[in-house]
């Protein structure tokens, strides 16, 4: 991009033949007996949501939760599209996931298998986990943190990460997590937008082996002043030299640890700010995803105990995903200590020290619900079934995925390396695991079109129906429902307890993003198809955003970023199929007359300067440089067209062009470079 953006928020479909494309398009594969006997929801959910929503729901909240005080409505939608779920109700989210557990009696449960990379562990139970986070509730309020205050967390995969998040929502603060592979930038500009009082973070993780820092992006995102920042927490993990700043800075051993355990949780209204999460839109500015308590909590802990077939008292559950993204927040930090489940987390990556170390946590911690990205097990395919093989995986009996579509074969190899495997002897389970493909958004808090595993009969690569209580539908330009067989854009029709209830500092934006296109149905922003059983499939974005091994980056912030390089006059970036990313960013760029370096040197100095600027995951793969970008005459730069030439193809119509040579230009221009 040169200027702002002009381009209009959505394109048309372009993964319309992705159903043709199937080869197992007609397998299908029902629950077996045993496991529909034993599910925890049964068909019943879905006749009962259609039959009265709110009422489901109420019925959801009142059992799932404990509530200081009732709610009188259970939905006022008198003012679209803000929401208010649970009016009248108070709740403490930290209470519900740790205290009333210790006062049921399950004080002793383990609440949490932790698994450093380096291979330390640590488990908490409930009555330890409740005992943590009151602590660091008293240390944060004599830090002078009070309801209502914003803080930014910057930390890895460890326990303080849940314990931090608990204790802000103990006491009403709002916590605004902040991805540990976002550059102090990406920090810095998240910390301003939410006004920030608390930033806690650590001196550093480990990867692949390594002491990975994380406290100097915090100390530089802070440096130049223009923020609201009075206090620092700072924990221990790496054991890392770090500056220090007197006064601001307090490591979490001395403020926490030093802290009392005695800490009375108290109700807060139902719409009070649970947290902030940004994510990427179609513009370069991330927006602040506003969380509230009370239907965040019900649908979260809905979801989990229904499309996992929680049975908290046997299960071990372990989702892969990082605190930093909305996975981590509604499946690692509040569903699970909701739902009194017992959890693993793992800090590192998978193939540290070795390919098998997941499958290894998986048979040391007998793990028995497995919940991780099609990315992760594209990359287990191209490491071969050989490694989980090694391994005992006979606990393993529900597999979720989330964060993009999984294709047919990857979604088989799941089930027959990984769910149908008793490992070792290389024998085959009675029934092998169920999958659940669970399709959501940041937006929409929770999970929203999945199997229920004890009664869909599962397709390889569809999330196939909405969940109970969920009016999800497809339609077309118009708003009109699609028939079967047909695709269109995928909408919710009905408010949902989960949902944004808006951006932060930023109503207008809320209505323009999310409610302009189609009125009065939320337009999640993804292409979807009906097949001739009504079942859903998804088909990726229709709009500027990338998914990036089931990351989100906006094409416009990767852009923003390259055109800050003084090299750099014009940037256009797409999104190109990857085998093991989904999609990888491709970059087109336009050097400025001046440039001396237009080789190699400046395509690395670029990839480096978009990693400072955003954040490592957001480095182009490719980067291309070219004489000109396919523009049409209102200037709107045609990614479709860059599109293909990043994917190989012939480029398609390009008739709307203000210069329809340009794209033979391009296509020249880079085989002259090969
Ligand atoms: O395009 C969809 C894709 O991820 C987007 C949401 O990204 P994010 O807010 O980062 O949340 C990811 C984790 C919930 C969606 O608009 N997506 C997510 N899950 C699926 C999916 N696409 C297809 N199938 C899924 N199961």
């Amino acid at each position: 991009m040169s200027n702002p953006p002009t381009a209009a928020p959505f394109g048309p479909l372009q993964h319309g033949d992705a159903l043709e494309n199937l080869s197992y398009e007609d397998s299908k594969f029902a629950p077996s007996a045993e496991f529909a006997r034993n599910a925890v929801v049964g068909a019943e959910v879905y006749a009962e949501a259609d039959a009265d929503r709110p009422a489901f729901w109420a019925r959801q909240a009142r059992e799932l939760l404990t509530w200081s005080r009732d709610f009188t409505q259970t939905l006022d939608w008198s003012d679209p599209p803000f929401a208010k779920w649970f009016v009248g109700g108070e709740i403490n989210a930290a209470y519900n996931a740790l205290d009333r557990h210790v006062e049921n009696g399950l004080g002793d449960r383990t609440a949490i298998f932790f698994e450093g990379e380096p291979g330390d562990t640590r488990t908490y139970t409930y009555a330890q986990l409740t005992e943590e986070v009151k602590k660091a509730a008293n240390a944060f309020e004599s830090l002078g943190l009070a309801k209502g205050d914003r803080v930014a967390v910057y930390l890895p995969m460890i326990p303080e990460a849940v314990i931090t998040l608990l204790a802000c929502a103990r006491i009403g603060a709002v916590h605004s997590v902040v991805f540990g592979g976002f550059s102090a930038d990406a920090l810095r500009s998240r910390i301003e937008d939410a006004e920030a009082r608390l930033v806690v973070t650590a001196d550093g993780t480990w990867r692949r082996g390594k002491p990975s820092a994380l406290k100097p992006a915090v100390d530089e995102a802070l440096s130049g002043g223009g923020h609201t920042v009075e206090n620092v927490v700072v924990v221990r993990r790496n054991g890392q030299e770090v500056d220090w700043h007197q006064g601001r800075d307090h490591w979490w051993a001395d403020t926490v640890g030093a802290a009392s355990n005695q800490h009375t949780a108290v109700g807060h209204d139902a719409e009070h700010p649970l947290f902030i999460l940004y994510t990427s839109g179609t513009t370069g500015r991330p927006k602040g995803i506003l969380h509230t308590t009370g239907g965040y909590l019900t649908q979260t802990a809905f979801t989990h105990q229904a499309v996992f077939d929680l049975h908290p008292d046997t299960d071990v559950y372990w989702c892969t995903a990082d605190i930093g993204w909305v996975t981590g927040h509604s499946y690692v930090a509040y569903a699970p200590l909701i739902n009194a489940a017992t959890q693993v987390m793992y800090e590192g990556t998978p193939d540290s020290p070795h390919q098998g170390r997941w499958w290894e946590i998986i048979e040391k911690y007998k793990v028995s619900i497995f919940y991780t990205a099609p990315t992760a097990i594209r990359t287990f395919m191209k490491w071969g079934r050989d490694i989980p093989d090694r391994y005992d995986l006979s606990s393993l009996r529900v597999l979720g995925s989330v964060g993009e579509s999984i294709n047919p074969e990857a979604w088989m190899w799941y089930r027959d390396v990984i769910g149908d495997n008793v490992g070792k002897n290389g024998e085959k389970k009675d029934n092998p695991a169920p999958i659940v493909d669970t399709w959501w958004q940041t937006e929409t808090g929770a999970q929203m079109i999945a199997p229920l595993p004890g009664v869909t009969a599962t397709k390889p690569g569809s999330a196939q129906v909405p969940l109970p209580g969920i009016a999800v539908d497809v339609v077309d330009e118009a708003g009109e429902s699609v028939p079967d067989g047909h695709g269109g854009f995928l909408v919710i029709r009905e408010p949902w307890p989960a949902m944004l209830r808006g951006i932060w500092g930023d109503p207008e934006r809320f209505k323009d993003t999310y409610w302009s296109r189609f009125q009065t149905m939320y337009f999640a922003g993804d292409g979807a198809k009906k097949d001739e059983d009504g079942d859903i499939w998804l088909l990726g974005r229709v709009d500027d955003v990338m998914n990036i091994s089931g990351h989100r980056l906006s094409t416009t912030e990767i852009e923003s970023a390259l055109v800050s390089h003084p090299a750099v006059a014009e940037a256009a970036v797409v999104g190109a199929a990857d085998e093991t990313t989904g999609q990888a960013v491709v970059a087109f760029v336009i050097l400025r007359c001046d440039a001396t370096d237009t080789g190699d040197a400046i395509v690395q100095e670029l990839r480096t300067h978009v990693g400072k600027e955003i954040g490592p995951i957001a480095k182009p793969k490719t980067i291309l440089v070219v004489p000109e970008l396919p523009k049409t005459r209102s200037g709107k730069i045609m990614r479709r067209l860059l599109k293909d030439v990043a994917e190989g193809r012939e480029a398609g119509d390009a008739t709307t062009l203000a210069d329809n040579t340009i794209m033979q230009t391009i296509t020249d221009s880079l085989k002259i470079r090969k």
